[in-house]
């Protein structure tokens, strides 16, 4: 192959590697894990947003509903995931209720 084409290959492939949606086809869990645990602790316990585990407000003060918002908006510094499909955000919803132990 000449070698302008491959380094034009091989930079188109970083390029769309670097695009590619890391929460795509992840559900509950593995979503929790690539989407939220980098602000709200793996175990739910907090860090640069607040703690959403056992005894939290999350668990005791908001409803689903509020908290399907919280992950379409992003209220404050945290980020909007408007971008996850509807199966995807009820998944994270079910996954918080199951850690929360509601
Ligand atoms: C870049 C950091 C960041 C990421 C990533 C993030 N959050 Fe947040 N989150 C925050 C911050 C900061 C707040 C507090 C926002 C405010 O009200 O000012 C928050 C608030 C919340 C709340 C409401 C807590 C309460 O007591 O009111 C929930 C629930 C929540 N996040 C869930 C999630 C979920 C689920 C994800 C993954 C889809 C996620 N967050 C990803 C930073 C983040």
């Amino acid at each position: 192959m000449r070698p302008l084409l491959s380094t034009v290959i091989l930079v188109l492939a970083m390029v769309l590697s670097a695009c590619a949606d890391p929460a795509q086809g992840r559900y509950g869990a593995d979503l929790y894990g690539v989407t939220c645990a980098r602000c709200h602790g793996a175990n739910l316990q907090g860090g640069i947003g607040p703690a959403i585990g056992p005894g939290s407000n999350a668990a005791a003060g908001l409803s689903d509903e509020q908290i399907r918002g919280v992950i379409e908006i992003g209220p404050g510094a945290m980020p909007s995931f408007r971008r996850l499909d509807d199966d995807q955000i009820d998944s994270l919803v079910a996954y918080l209720r199951e850690r929360q132990g509601r």
